[in-house]
């Protein structure tokens, strides 16, 4: 059977009774037709050129940090916003092509069709294909070349533009600068010399508020962030410190004489009943903020991980396979906690090439 036959037949099979049907130019080549095709196209050419300039920008448009007020801070800021527009747009303008298209060059129809139960039958599954194509046909697609090159233009763009977003992160090196890379490095690692405190968050910025053994309850648990006196003062580096993803530590005071398996190799990374684990997930990065004094287990709220404080906060439930990794710590001269050096492993969730 022809496309044509078939799409019949899928109507006749379906039940489907054309009231109505009345192509949309019925004389070809009208001065209204050419504006109509005009008007659909210009979407299409718009959203290819927003596509256009979001694979521009996705690549060119400086995305490094820099902080406020230095040079460049303004071009940097924008990164977001311009990325973000670009492709929403071209989204938009892609999609009100589309329904601008069918809503002036698909036939006007009013069809009527009785309801039936279940899964269609492998026939009707086959000709509805072959009636799509028809109602493509009618639209006399073929021989719109303006709108069929610049959707063409505007899909190819923006899928190129989606691949483009897909890679991109796959193309930056994480292990860029060896051994002080983003990956094995946080903020808590000392610096020229430089103590560093654990810091609460006292929800004002440039209030500090370092944290001692007695500010914690027996069977308590606190987030704490770190904290360089270099940094009193510097409302950047405050919020460096408070907002890197890797940063956030929770320390945990244990009833006394609660029994407790310290990690090989790690046994002296406590400070007497007080420990401090990182507070991001090994699964998926996210806070595992929830925890439970009685059993002394930390809970992950995201996929349900469960971690055992007292051995190592090591993974008893759920999908995590790694234990949390733990801040060395101990109290200084003036009796506040501060970090012995910065964690041995990496934060956060598994990935390839991690260090044992
Ligand atoms: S991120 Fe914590 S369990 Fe998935």
């Amino acid at each position: 059977m022809t496309p044509d036959e078939l799409a019949t037949l899928a109507g006749t099979l379906d039940g489907v009774e054309v009231v109505h049907n009345a192509p949309k130019w019925p004389v070809k080549g009208t001065r209204a037709e050419k504006r109509a095709e005009r008007a659909v196209a210009i979407w299409f050419v718009l959203a290819a050129l927003a596509g256009l300039g979001f694979i521009v920008a996705f690549i060119a448009w400086p995305h490094e940090y820099v902080a406020v007020g230095e040079p460049g801070y303004d071009w940097y800021s924008s990164y977001t916003p311009v990325v973000g527009f670009l492709f929403g747009f071209s989204v938009l303008a892609l999609g009100i092509g589309i329904i601008a298209y069918v809503k002036k060059f698909f036939p006007d129809e009013v069809s009527v069709q009785q309801r039936h139960d279940g899964r269609s039958d492998e026939v009707d599954r086959k000709t509805i294909i072959a009636q799509l194509a028809s109602a493509g046909k009618s639209s006399d697609i073929g021989r719109r070349k303006l709108i069929v090159r610049s959707a063409g233009a505007a899909a190819g763009i923006f899928g190129i533009g989606l691949g483009i977003a897909a890679l991109g992160p796959l193309i930056r090196n994480p292990w860029k600068g060896g051994d002080d890379a983003a990956l094995w490095v946080t903020g808590w690692r000392p610096e020229k010399g430089e103590t560093v405190y654990l810091r609460r968050d006292t929800g004002i910025l440039g209030e500090i508020s370092r944290v001692r053994p007695e500010d914690l309850e027996a069977g308590s648990m606190e987030t704490v962030f770190p904290y360089r006196e270099s940094e009193r003062g510097d409302d950047e580096a405050l919020l460096h410190a408070q907002r890197a993803s890797d940063a956030p530590v929770m320390v945990i005071r244990f009833r006394p004489g609660t029994k407790t398996i310290k990690r090989q190799g790690q046994e002296n990374f406590n400070f007497g009943d007080y420990y401090a684990f990182s507070k991001v997930c090994t699964h998926l990065g996210c806070p595992t903020s929830l925890f439970e004094a009685q059993d002394n287990k930390i809970l992950c709220p995201c996929h349900q991980s469960q971690f055992l404080a007292t051995e190592f906060a090591r993974p008893i439930f759920g999908p995590a396979t790694r234990a949390l990794p733990q801040l060395p710590i101990t109290v200084d001269s003036e009796g506040y906690f501060v970090a012995r050096s910065d964690f041995i492993e990496a934060v956060g969730p598994a990935f390839w090439e991690r260090r044992p």
